[in-house]
C-alpha cells in the first residue's frame, strides 16, 4: 500500500503534495508582485513581516459547490498588521479572500457597518453631499491617514488565497521569494490553516449528488473510491435512491518544518499560532509545536478568550508569558480589545517594553 503524506519524510510529502496540484492561476502574478515588493525593500534595508490570516478552505468537488472551512475572522491577522506597519516594518498580508484587511477591517465588520459611520450633510448648500458623522471625524481620520501613507509609501502588499493548497503555494513561494531579505523576514502564521483534505485524486469532480442518478449521465459526482459516499437514510425519497455522505479526509502535511528548514531565509524568525478550545491543552500543545518544528516562537490562545490573553511560548526564558488585556479595557470594542493585543505582540517581536500583565 502507498505510504500516505504523513508517512512520509517532510521533503517527501513536499514534492508528492505539490505535484499532486496546479499552482494556483493568480501564483505567477503573485509572485511578480511579491518579488517587486521585496526588491523595494531590500533596497530601502526594512524588515518585512509576511503575516497570514483567515481560514483555508477544503473543497469536497473540484468544481467547488461544498467546502469545509477552518474558523478565522482576519481579526488577529490585520490587527497585528498594522502595529506591524506602526513599528517599521512592510507587511506581506496572505490573506482569505473577503476576510478582514489591514484598517478598513474598523469599518466592515458586521457590527460596526460603514454607513453606521455617515450622514447626509446637514447644511442647505451642502445637502445630499455624504459626510462622516461628527463624533467618528476623529477616529476615521486617523485610520484614513494610516492607510494612506501604507498605500503611497507601498508598505502592504494584500495577496489573497482561498483553499488549503492554494495557501500552501503561495506560503512556499513568498518564503522563497523573501531569502534576500536574510534576518530582516519575519513569518507571523496567524492563519487558521486545514488539518484534513481530499488529496485531488480522491475528489469528485462534478457537484456530489444527494440522490442516485442514471449511470450514463454521472460524468464524475463520485469521489473516486465509492467507500466515500454510502446509501443511507432519507425522510422523503425511497430510501433506496438516498445517500449519506461520508467523507473520508487525509492529515495535511505540516509544511512548518519545511519552512523553517528549507523554505525560509536563514536568520528569519518564524512565529506560529496555537488555537485550542481546552484551557488544559493549551500550553502542552504550544509547547510540542514548537519543540517540533525549532521555529522562535508559539504564540497560543483560546477559541473563548483569544480577545483578551494569549500565551507566548518561547525557546528560552521565560519559556511561558501571558498577555492578558486589562478587565477595564475589554469592553468598549471588539477592535478596540483586538488592539492591545496586537500591539503588544508587535512590541513584543520588536524588542520593545511590554506593557505589565493584568
Ligand atoms: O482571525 P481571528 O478570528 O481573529 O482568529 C485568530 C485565530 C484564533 C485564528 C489565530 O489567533 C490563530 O490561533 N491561528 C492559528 C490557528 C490554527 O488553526 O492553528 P493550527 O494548529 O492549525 O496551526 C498551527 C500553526 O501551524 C499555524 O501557525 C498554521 O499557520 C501552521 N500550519 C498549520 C497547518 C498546516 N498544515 N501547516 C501549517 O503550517
Amino acid at each position: 500500500m502507498a505510504a500516505t503524506l504523513s508517512e512520509m519524510s517532510p521533503a517527501e510529502a513536499e514534492s508528492v503534495y505539490f505535484n499532486e496540484y496546479p499552482p494556483p492561476k493568480n501564483l505567477p502574478n503573485h509572485e511578480a508582485l511579491a518579488r517587486a515588493f521585496i526588491d523595494l525593500h531590500v533596497e530601502a534595508n526594512r524588515r518585512v513581516v509576511l503575516v497570514t490570516s483567515g481560514g483555508t478552505t477544503v473543497p469536497l468537488e473540484a468544481q467547488t459547490v461544498r467546502f469545509i472551512d477552518n474558523f478565522s475572522a482576519g481579526t488577529r491577522g490585520a490587527t497585528s498588521a498594522e502595529y506591524f506597519l506602526e513599528q517599521g516594518y512592510a507587511v506581506i498580508f496572505l490573506h482569505r479572500q473577503y476576510s478582514l484587511l489591514p484598517y478598513s477591517r474598523h469599518y466592515s465588520h458586521s457590527t460596526n457597518c460603514f454607513l453606521d459611520f455617515m450622514d447626509e450633510a446637514p447644511s442647505t448648500s451642502d445637502q445630499g453631499r455624504i459626510v462622516v458623522r461628527d463624533e467618528y471625524q476623529k477616529e476615521m481620520r486617523d485610520v484614513l491617514r494610516k492607510y494612506r501613507y501604507a498605500k503611497q509609501n507601498n508598505l502592504l502588499l494584500l495577496l489573497p488565497f482561498t483553499t488549503v493548497a492554494e495557501y500552501m503555494f503561495e506560503l512556499r513561494s513568498l518564503a522563497k521569494l523573501m531569502r534576500p531579505l536574510g534576518a530582516n523576514a519575519l513569518f507571523y502564521l496567524a492563519a487558521a490553516v486545514s488539518d484534513f483534505f481530499i488529496p485531488r485524486s480522491r475528489m469528485a469532480e462534478h457537484k456530489i449528488q444527494s440522490m442516485e442518478v442514471p449511470a450514463h449521465l454521472d460524468k464524475g459526482s463520485k469521489a473516486a473510491g465509492q467507500d466515500d459516499i454510502y446509501t443511507g437514510e432519507n425522510e422523503d425519497q425511497p430510501q433506496s435512491q438516498r445517500k449519506k455522505l461520508v467523507i473520508n479526509l487525509d492529515p495535511v502535511p505540516k509544511f512548518l518544518h519545511r519552512l523553517v528548514d528549507g523554505w525560509a531565509p536563514d536568520g528569519s524568525m518564524v512565529v506560529s499560532f496555537k488555537l485550542e478550545t481546552d484551557p488544559g491543552l493549551l500550553v502542552y500543545k504550544s509547547r510540542t509545536a514548537l519543540q517540533r518544528y525549532s521555529h522562535h516562537l508559539v504564540i497560543g490562545n483560546l477559541l473563548s478568550t483569544r480577545k483578551w490573553e494569549v500565551v507566548f511560548i518561547t525557546p528560552d526564558a521565560p519559556y511561558e508569558r501571558w498577555i492578558r488585556v486589562p478587565k477595564s479595557r475589554r469592553s468598549k470594542s471588539i477592535s478596540g480589545v483586538e488592539d492591545q493585543v496586537g500591539l503588544a505582540e508587535a512590541q513584543k517581536l520588536n524588542g520593545s517594553v511590554l506593557a505589565p500583565d493584568a
